[in-house]
This record gives structure tokens, sequence and C-alpha cells, in this order.
């Protein structure tokens, strides 16, 4: 009898199953085209010990109870109706994990759905692409407490590894880990489109070569900058077409591609009123980006004026080094209040502390940052935004002249920073004892009787006479 069973050999799925088959676990696999089934078993399963199946009657049958199985499948819809092939053949007690990237709410439905018939389900964050999956991810396992203990030897054998310990760990009650996933990929977001935009600053304003930016981006890399997000970068950089000669990143259009994670942390910050304009900048950007014929029409009309003064290469890149990271860790601290808000209005019960650390190894935004941040949230465990605090506003006003410098040199060479930008006006929005918000509520009262507070009294106010 085996382990585990794992249903969807896509790539994720069949690194997964390699990996669980690596560190000593009896596997059953599964796919809904056989054709990839065998395909996998003649190639990469090839002497392993996995088993395939050709019927997930047959699968279910193969399992060790109460069984555990892992669905790598696409989210969505594909995932209900596998739950309800699976259901006929699962007994009590019986656990279904769903390792893709669910929105959370959908992962909430399904507990409960589920509960009524006594099988357990957890939503499984699983971050780190294929070679992640293969050698070790970050995993963020929610739902019950009970069906997180049926399966996590397993999780933590397979997990990523750092210092500080496996990449896994229980992060919270029902949709917890989707949520913490989603809110990964929305910091994921946000920090690929800050590095795009220093990349596009040294590109137009240094008239540096493509392989010059990787030169900078390995410098970075291997200072407080360090994250995989900068070393795969530098390699993009440093990566020739053989076609062309040319760096393969200039060959690729400029049309960003989406699929509904840093959406959904944009549309959830929305819903529970909590900022995090930086990464909504973020999906904006993406989005903006697809547009591509708009842009290139309308770029005609701009009849652009550039600054007669150049600039210093070394103090330059100095200032972007700076201005990265002040933008990174702001997009870290909107993500992170955010995730504490979610966890106290939906009872996740998360916490930041071993959410950081299980994000240090295998996944996309691991990175050096992680570690201060750990930090600052371990020097206040109820403190949900992490300005409020002497470490963080020292780190950020150590950088605030390098980012006034950067996003003003942006704007005089018409290059667009929305998540600098962001990053900037919403540091200036937090630190800013007032804010023109009184404007509107004047507004707001004078066209709707919407009514108002009082800087000098207690009470909800009204002028009946603004004309
Ligand atoms: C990860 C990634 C992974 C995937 C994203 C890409 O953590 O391993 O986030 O989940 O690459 O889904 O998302 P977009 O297609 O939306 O950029």
């Amino acid at each position: 009898m085996k382990n585990i069973g794992l249903i969807g050999l896509g790539v994720m799925g069949k690194s997964l199953a390699l990996n669980i088959e690596n560190k000593g676990f009896d596997i059953s696999v599964y796919n809904y085209t056989p054709e990839e089934t065998r395909n996998f078993m003649e190639n990469e399963a090839r002497e392993k010990n996995i088993s395939a199946f050709y019927d997930i009657k047959a699968l279910v049958s193969s399992l060790n109870k109460p069984r555990k199985i892992f669905l790598m499948i696409t989210a969505g819809k594909p995932v209900d109706s596998m739950i309800q092939k699976l259901i006929p053949f699962l007994d009590k007690g019986d656990l279904i994990m769903d390792g893709g990237n669910t929105y959370f709410q959908d992962t909430a439905r399904r507990i409960e759905e589920l509960k009524g018939k006594g099988i357990f389900y957890l939503g499984i964050g699983v971050s780190g692409g294929e070679a992640g999956a293969l050698n070790g991810p970050s995993i963020m396992p929610g739902g019950s407490r009970e069906a997180y203990d049926l399966v996590k030897d397993i999780l933590l054998k397979i997990a990523a590894q750092t210092e500080a310990g496996p990449c896994c760990t229980y992060v919270g009650n029902g949709a917890a880990g989707h949520f913490v996933k989603m809110l990964h990929n929305g910091i994921e977001y946000g920090i690929m489109q800050a590095m795009s935009e220093v990349y596009d600053i040294l590109h137009r304003v240094l008239k540096l070569s493509t392989e010059e930016i990787g030169d900078i981006f390995e410098t970075w890399n291997g200072g407080e900058l360090n994250s995989y997000l900068m070393e795969i970068s530098y390699k993009i950089m440093k990566h020739r077409d053989v076609k062309t000669g040319k760096a393969t990143v200039e060959m690729i259009l400029d049309k960003a591609g989406q699929k509904g994670t840093g959406k959904w942390t944009a549309q959830t910050s929305l819903d529970l009123g909590i900022p995090t304009p930086t990464l909504n900048a973020a999906v904006e950007g993406r989005i903006i980006s697809f547009f591509k014929e708009d842009r290139t029409s309308l770029s005609k009309y701009v009849d652009k004026k550039y600054p007669e003064a150049s600039y210093d290469k070394e103090k330059l890149v100095a200032k972007l080094e700076k201005s990265l990271l002040f933008t990174n860790f702001i997009i870290f601290s909107q993500g992170l209040w955010l995730i504490a808000e979610a966890s106290k209005e939906y009872s996740f019960d998360i916490n930041l502390s071993e959410t950081l650390k299980i994000w240090r190894g295998g996944c996309i935004i691991r990175a050096k940052m992680l570690d201060e941040l750990r930090k600052i949230v371990d020097e206040d465990k109820e403190n949900v935004n992490l300005l409020n605090n002497k470490r963080s506003m020292e780190f950020l006003m150590d950088k605030l002249e390098s980012m006034k410098d950067v996003t003003n040199i942006a704007k005089d060479f018409y290059i667009p920073v929305l998540v600098h930008n962001t990053a900037l006006d919403y540091f200036y929005s937090m630190v800013a004892e007032n804010l023109p918000a009184n404007l509107i509520q004047a507004q707001r009262d004078f066209f709707g009787a919407h009514t108002y507070n009082r800087i000098d009294k207690e009470g909800i106010f009204h002028t009946t006479n603004w004309e």
C-alpha cells in the first residue's frame, strides 16, 4: 500500500511526485490524460518507486488509510470536478490536499463541503516553480490541524530546508494556506515590477547594456538585495538569444501575463480596507503593459525633452540599490499587514514570524530582507503595520533621499515607475499627520449630505448652506 497519491502530472505535479519518491515515500500517481502518465513513467519516473494508475478508483484503492491525495491540477472548476470524482471512493477521515494557486474563498467553501462528508481538506500553497517542487519548495498548508498532522511528516521532508528548519509549517485554519500563497504572489508581482523599473532606468538613463545591468544585479545579489528574483534576473540579463545573438530578454515582447493571484490580492485588500497600493500598482503595471498597440501609437504624441545633465554611474547605481530596498520593504510591509488583518477577519490565526520563516527558502520571494522583517515582527507580535517600528523607520529613512532622487529622475526621463511611486506616496501618506481628506469630506457633505467630523469637537456635522 502507498503512502500518498498525487493527481495531475503537469510540470509541478511531476516534480513534486519525484521529490516525494526521493524522500523515501511510496507514491501513486494519476493524470487525466493517460498519455501523460505513460510518458512520465517511461521517462522521468523510470526506475523510480512510483506506481501509475489509469483510473481513479484504482489509485484510491492503492493507498494506505487514512488516504492522502495531493491534487496538482489547474485551479478552479477542475478541482471541484476532481473532488466529485474522488468522493465515491473515499472514506471518513481521508484527506484531499490542493497544491494549486487556488482562490482562498474556493478553498474555504471546499473545506466546509467536505467536512459534511467527514473528509479532511487542506489548501496548500506551494511555491518555487519546477525546480522548487523537485528539490524542495516552500509549503504553506492551511486547514484543520488534525488534517495537517496526517501528512506533516511528508510535507516537512519534501520542503526546502534552511538553517532555520524546513520551509513548511502549519499556516493556520481554513483557507489560511492559500491566503498566504496568494499574498506571496501579490508580493512577488510587486518585487518583479520594482526590479523591472530599475532595469528600465539603468537602460534608459545610464544607457547601460543588458550585460552591464546583469553585472550590477549580480553585485546587488551579493549584498542586502540578495534574493532568488535578483539571482534569476542577473542570469536572465546575461542570456543570449541563439538566433540573433542579442540578449534574450531584449527579444521578448513587453506584455506581462498573469494568472490571477495578484489581482485577488488587490481585490482582497480593497474588501478588507487595508492599503496595499504598491501591490495593486504592480497588477496595474502588468495590465497596462498589455496595451502595446495603444502605447505604440500614443508614444508618437509626446515630444520628449530629456535633461542635459549626465548622471554619475556609480552614484545612480547606489541610489537605485537603496530605492529598490525601500520599495521592497514597503511591498513586504503592505503584504504582511494584509495577512495580519485577514487572519483576524477570517480567524486564520496565522503566525507572521513563522510565515516569514517558511518564505526564507524554496519560494520565489525568498530574500535576505526576510531576516530583518522577521526581527521586526518578533519585536512586537501585536504590531501588524511594520512601519510602527523604530528599526523599520530607520531602514526607510536611510533610503528616502535615494528614493526621492530615483523617482524624480524617472519623471525627467518619462520612465513609468508605478511601484516605486506608490511605495513613496504610501510612505508619505502613512507619515503625514494631515491628509487633504478634509476636502473630500466637505465635498461629500456638499453634494450628498454625507456629514463629517470636526477637529475641534466630538459629533457628526452637516453644513446646510454650502452655497
Ligand atoms: C510560485 C509562483 C507560481 C507561479 C505564479 C505565476 O510561487 O512558485 O508564484 O505560483 O509562477 O502562478 O503567476 P502569474 O502567472 O500570475 O505571474
